[in-house]
């Protein structure tokens, strides 16, 4: 059932969506402070594997050290060269590529070639700079901000869910896919949130009837909000049956979560995935997904075919779903950015209403009046009397 039960106002206007002082505004307030989903850690299996990605302008390397999961600053104390400008790789030591200075787990500086020419050492602007990492199940997260809360409050209640969905053995991450949009981060955001468009843009898959009110429950809270939808259709009931043949518990449920400001997390029987929103600009934005295909309990070789067969499957509807909606988001900022209309918000998108007044709340900007009050406030003058008028 939805929450509301009547429209909704756009709470947010074109600039939103565009202008570069929100968008510096939203980094500040809402990105910096916040903790990003940022990789798997089965991407980074063996010591020294690292990956390296740029979070709102802070470059960062993301490292294995023997197991422990480790975020740096990718820049280099000596003359500020990026360590690595590799994507993906294994080093043995945490090594600049320039000059070769190398460093320890905890940043320090552990060899540099010809030392002696740097006396006095200067060892406390010697170090890397380090960012807090933690992690649930099998997904790692960084924040920038050392004083957020730990990870398991912020992704409160769904941490154990969350663990338990991205988690080997009974899941293993399959596939990565980024991708960049033209753009503002909130257009692919805000799509999600909705069901109101499946019909028309997913038809193929989800036919042409609305999935029933009865059907849907969602979550609205300051921090996140979240949809559990019973899976009815035929597709969704092969996924439970995959799913029971693996040897798994199957929910028979599609659930969707959004902690603000940017991260997703969906959850089925036979895939589960994380999605970042990454904004790379106020008109463009970087999709960051981990896909987790199910391997159940059961081992062997019938078990492997089925869960390949589930894999395949899962991954190839959600990809066409996506491209589906991808295709039409540039068209909406162009839309958004030209648009006079104050535009509107049905009750099964009320996700999008909570997502949007999250918005203008935390960076302090006004909610736009209520039309309905604002038109009580305007006071009627009185008609004049006839005697005035003789
Ligand atoms: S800039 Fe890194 S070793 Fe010189
Ligand atoms: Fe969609």
């Amino acid at each position: 059932m939805f929450i509301h039960q009547q429209s909704l106002r756009h709470l947010l206007r074109p600039e939103h969506y565009c202008s570069e002082q929100h968008f510096q505004l939203e980094l500040e307030k809402l990105f910096r402070p916040a903790w990003q989903f940022v990789a798997a850690q089965s991407e980074l299996p063996k010591d020294g594997d690292f990956l390296t990605l740029d979070l709102f302008g802070r470059p960062i390397l993301i490292r294995n050290s023997g197991g422990k999961f480790l975020a740096y600053e990718n820049i280099c104390s000596h003359r500020h060269c990026l360590l690595t400008d590799d994507s993906y790789g294994n080093q043995r030591k945490l090594r600049c590529q320039y000059h070769g200075w190398e460093y320890d787990d905890e940043g320090c500086t552990a060899k540099i070639p010809e030392a002696k020419c740097f006396r006095p050492w200067d060892r406390d602007n010697s170090r890397l700079n380090m960012f807090r990492m933690e992690s649930c199940g099998d997904l790692l997260f960084v924040s920038l901000n050392p004083d957020a809360i730990p990870l398991r409050d912020w992704l409160s209640p769904f941490y154990e869910e969350t663990a338990a969905a991205f988690s080997s053995p009974t899941w293993r991450m399959a596939f990565v896919w980024e991708y960049d949009c033209e753009s503002n981060w909130k257009v692919p955001a805000e799509n999600t949130l909705e069901s109101y468009h499946v019909t028309s843009l997913h038809r193929k898959f989800f036919g042409d009837v609305l999935p029933s009110e009865q059907n849907v429950q969602h979550l609205l809270d300051q921090r996140y909000t979240g949809l559990t939808f019973n899976a009815t259709s035929g597709i969704e009931q092969l996924q439970t049956r995959l799913n029971r043949w693996l040897g798994s518990e199957p929910t028979s449920k599609y659930l969707h979560r959004h902690i603000y400001p940017n991260t997703m997390l969906v959850s089925t029987d036979t895939i589960n995935y994380a999605l970042m929103y990454m904004p790379t600009s106020p008109t463009t934005v970087r999709i960051r997904m981990r896909f987790f295909a199910i391997r159940g309990t059961r081992r062997g070789p019938f078990a492997s075919l089925i869960s390949w067969l589930a894999w395949r499957f899962a991954k190839s509807k959600t990809l066409q779903v996506h491209n589906e909606d991808r295709a039409v988001y540039a068209s909406q900022q162009k839309g958004l950015e030209r648009s006079r209309h104050p535009g509107v918000i049905g009750s099964r998108e009320e996700r999008i209403y909570i997502f949007q007044k999250y918005i203008l709340e935390s960076l302090g900007l006004p909610l736009p009046p209520d039309p309905a009050t604002a038109a009580a406030k305007i006071t009627i003058p009185e008609p004049l009397s006839t005697e005035v008028l003789q």
